[in-house]
């Protein structure tokens, strides 16, 4: 069975003081929910303050981003071994990653690979835009991001991933897929795509987030949905409650509760 996985994205909001403020007000709550993984992701400058806060529970750490070198003269960069330790998972590949800073599936792949290098656990990040969903682009340019991305990975590492379905156009907007639409093109992008370049045993294995205008009084629909097994929660993750009503009620809406 695969464990359902809630991640807050915190994007660049909080500052270092903020951020410690906002992790001991939900850690009470998260640690409630304990069938559910929760997993914390604030700005880089926040991360060693948040880390202790987190020890003894079992709310995960996770960056927004990372640099696929090790070391050296990539200056403003943060690297897999500086978060090896720090922290357990990664955001990878964010749609505002590929559309302010350039990001592509070829710089998403390095960034996977050197994720896994360094023990860090991916969430990879892929979606369509507005006009590739209104052109019915939506499962082939997925399917896209998911070749590019995973290119190069065994099977066993795909197994390990966590993969985050979120169409641009959900983002910020106020305005959530459908959550039967957002399930059929995880089935059909995302674990038929990964089904035919491994295998169905993969497919089924990796855990796949909806992402995109989450909030309390949508998450249930989604989380009872086959296909989706947790929600990459934005705005949401900033208000303690919120973000502890989601995990709750993803537990509860897949009988773990
Ligand atoms: P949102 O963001 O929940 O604010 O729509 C989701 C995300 O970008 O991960």
């Amino acid at each position: 069975m695969r464990i359902p996985i809630i991640a807050g994205n915190w994007k660049m909001n909080t500052t270092v003081a903020e951020a410690a403020k906002l992790v001991q007000e939900m850690l009470p709550g998260l640690q409630a929910v304990s069938k559910v993984e929760r997993v914390v992701c604030p700005p880089f400058v926040s991360l060693t303050t948040v880390a202790p806060l987190l020890q003894g529970t079992e709310v995960k750490l996770g960056a927004q981003n990372l640099y696929w070198e090790a070391k050296g003269a990539f200056t403003g960069e943060v690297s897999p071994t500086m978060l090896q330790g720090l922290c357990q998972y990664v955001i990878i590949g964010h749609s505002e990653r590929r559309q302010f800073f350039g990001e592509t599936d070829e710089t998403v792949n390095l960034k996977i690979k050197a994720a896994l290098a360094h023990g860090l656990l991916p969430i990879v990040c892929v979606g369509e835009n507005l006009a590739q969903n209104e052109a019915g682009e939506t499962v082939s340019f997925i399917a896209s991001q998911i070749k590019g991305g995973l290119a190069g990975l065994s099977a066993e590492q795909v197994r390990g991933l966590v993969i985050a379905y979120e169409p641009i156009w959900a983002i910020g907007t106020g305005k959530a897929a459908t959550a039967d639409g957002a399930n059929s093109v995880i089935a059909s992008a995302i674990r038929n795509t990964i089904a035919k370049l491994y295998n169905k045993t993969t497919a089924a294995a990796v855990r796949v987030q909806y992402g995109g205008s989450v909030k309390p009084d949508n998450i249930a629909e989604f989380m009872s949905q086959p296909e989706i097994d947790g929600a990459l929660v934005g705005g949401a993750s900033l208000k303690a409650s919120d973000f502890v009503a989601i995990a709750r009620l993803s537990a509860e809406a897949k009988g773990l509760s």
